[in-house]
């Protein structure tokens, strides 16, 4: 997507659902085959997975979240989208619970940076992902990557997503984890979404983010978020606003060696 057609989106309420289109327009540069089965991992509130449903034509799309939450506001999307093929379920990335090879793409859209906190995690789901997909299956991976921030407003965004809870990973350090994982990198892309909240909108969006930690897992010890917009807030008033979620990097790999599992591993001690 170029900058033609980008719209600001200013609306905290509703800004994530829609990205300016963003997976849509994702989702339609992956070269898939009507009748396929895909897999979203993190699939959040359902989003990416429907517009895989939307797009691909395939037989079944599961997605699977950790948070209870999250899958029960997918299945309530799915409904009101009369989605016929997705279905949703409460699982971890890091054992997916399905046979190997069996789903012809994997997705995963802004959730590597909450699955992931360092680059020995990112290997492991790499691997399962790898596991679960058949020979030349497609991994559809979109993620923001800290180094391609454009602008300051973008940069304290990240900042404030790093704060909170989030990990970012550079192009390179993904591109690597992909490759020793068994993938060939096919294309990466750059999608502007042109979310820009004003300051009463950030602060919405600072108390959202730090209070789902404790909705979805029931952990107490995140951040208050009166404390961290008390913290952030002179730097986002300077700058008129907050570039949220503003730039997504897609990475489009295609699965070429199997990784097998440490236990498999033939140790040659001749
Ligand atoms: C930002 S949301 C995902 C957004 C979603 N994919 C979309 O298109 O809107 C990230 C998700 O990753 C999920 N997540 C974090 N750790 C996970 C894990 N180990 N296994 C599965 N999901 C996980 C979180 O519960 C959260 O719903």
């Amino acid at each position: 997507m170029g900058e033609r057609g980008l719209r600001v989106i200013r609306e905290f309420q509703s800004y994530y659902d829609d990205l300016n289109g963003v997976r849509r327009a994702i989702v339609h540069r992956i070269p898939g085959a009507p009748g396929q089965r895909w897999l979203d991992v993190g699939t959040g509130d359902g989003w990416f997975a429907l517009e895989i449903e939307r797009a691909l034509f395939p037989r079944t799309v599961v997605g699977i979240d950790l948070a209870r939450c999250e899958v029960e506001l997918a299945r309530q999307h799915a409904q009101e989208s009369n989605s016929q093929l997705s279905t949703f379920i409460q699982m971890d990335a890091y054992r997916l619970g399905f046979p190997s090879g069996i789903f012809d793409g994997v997705g995963t859209f802004l959730a590597l940076q909450d699955i992931c906190l360092d680059l020995p995690s990112m290997h492991r789901l790499f691997e399962e992902v790898n596991r679960v997909l058949r020979p030349g299956g497609w991994f559809a991976l979109a993620t923001t990557t800290p180094e391609d921030a454009e602008t300051p407003s973008q940069k304290l965004a990240l900042e404030i997503y790093q704060y909170i809870r989030a990990g970012f990973f550079t192009k390179v350090e993904i591109q690597e984890a992909l490759e020793r994982m068994g993938f060939q990198v096919e294309q990466v892309e750059f999608y502007p979404t042109g979310v820009n909240l004003d300051p009463e909108e950030a602060k919405a969006f600072i108390q959202f983010e730090c209070d789902w930690l404790e909705r979805a897992y029931g952990w107490r010890n995140g951040p208050d978020w009166r404390a961290v917009w008390a913290y952030f807030e002179p730097r986002i008033r300077a700058l008129g606003g907050l570039e949220v979620d503003a730039k997504v990097t897609f990475f489009l790999a295609r699965k070429v060696h199997p990784v097998k599992p440490a236990s498999e591993l033939v140790v040659d001690l001749s």
